[in-house]
């Protein structure tokens, strides 16, 4: 660490410095990052592999579980608005245990890209480990066949989560009925088992 001049004379050298100072500061990045202090020791990261099955809506698909809510007359759809109740398991066979639901909604949000899916959901946890816990999940849906979801949070075991979720269209065992992604869950929480023996140490 740099020790701090302290006589005047450092003084009026540095504020004559400023201009330059702040000149170069204009042509710097934008941006810092710094190491943070762990502020809370009783943090907890989880790491998960599931498989979401997506079964598309449409008349033909009876097993569907989305459906469009909203239609759009303007170019590429935009706006276009599904409500999904997708579901996932440990392994990419749709009839394994489900383990969460994604509830929420997608919408084409893309005005020059047909392909361009706004999309937020719940992951409901519905098996022995974390029933009733959630993570709420926020992301883009690209024609590609992989990508990126942010987690902006949870509740249950799962308070305070953020993390992300990295997928990738599994190719091999998606049918035209069920669109198949491995989903990689990464996320660093404070239970609320956590929180309550912080309490008690207040
Ligand atoms: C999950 O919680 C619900 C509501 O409390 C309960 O009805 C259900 O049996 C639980 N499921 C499991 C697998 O524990």
């Amino acid at each position: 660490m740099a020790s701090h001049p302290r006589s005047s004379a450092f003084f009026i050298l540095q504020l004559s410095l400023l201009p330059t100072i702040l000149s170069l500061q204009a042509n710097a990045a934008y941006y810092d990052i710094s190491p943070v202090e762990c502020g809370c020791p009783d943090q907890y990261e989880v790491t998960m592999r599931l498989y979401l099955h997506q079964f598309v809506a449409g008349p033909n698909h009876p097993n569907r579980n989305e459906e469009f809510v909203i239609a759009s007359s303007y170019p590429n759809g935009f706006g276009t608005t599904l409500v999904n109740d997708w579901y996932l398991t440990t392994t990419p066979s749709p009839n394994g245990k489900v383990i969460a639901r994604a509830q929420g909604i997608h919408v084409q949000a893309g005005t020059t890209d047909a392909n361009s899916w706004y999309t937020s959901f719940n992951i409901v946890f519905q098996d022995d480990r974390f029933n009733g816990s959630t993570l709420q999940v926020m992301g883009i849906i690209l024609a590609q066949n992989f990508g990126e979801w942010s987690i902006m949070g949870g509740t249950g075991e799962f308070t305070m989560a953020h993390g992300n979720i990295k997928f990738r269209v599994d190719t091999r065992d998606s049918t035209s009925e069920d669109a198949i992604r491995e989903l990689e869950i990464r996320a660093v929480y404070t239970s609320i088992t956590q929180l309550a023996f912080c309490h008690k140490h207040l």
